[in-house]
């Protein structure tokens, strides 16, 4: 594997975090784009800005607590 390889990290109940830049490809053709060093990406579709994180998984967390 290439030192260059992407990195994503799985976060348990969380977004997936990815170094960015990234261009996300929806699948209804709506392009989001990222120019962060590193983009979470939501993975429990709560989010308010979907496909990014906003952070309301924690909400869910809570929740359960
Ligand atoms: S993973 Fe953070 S809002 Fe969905």
């Amino acid at each position: 594997m290439s030192d260059d390889a992407r990195v994503v990290r799985m976060a348990k109940s969380g977004p997936m975090m990815v170094e960015g830049p990234v261009r996300i490809e929806m699948e209804d053709g709506r392009v989001v784009e990222s120019d962060r060093f590193m983009v979470a990406i939501c993975t429990c579709k709560r989010s308010k800005i979907y496909p990014l994180c906003d952070t309301s998984h924690r909400k869910k967390l809570r929740a359960k607590n």
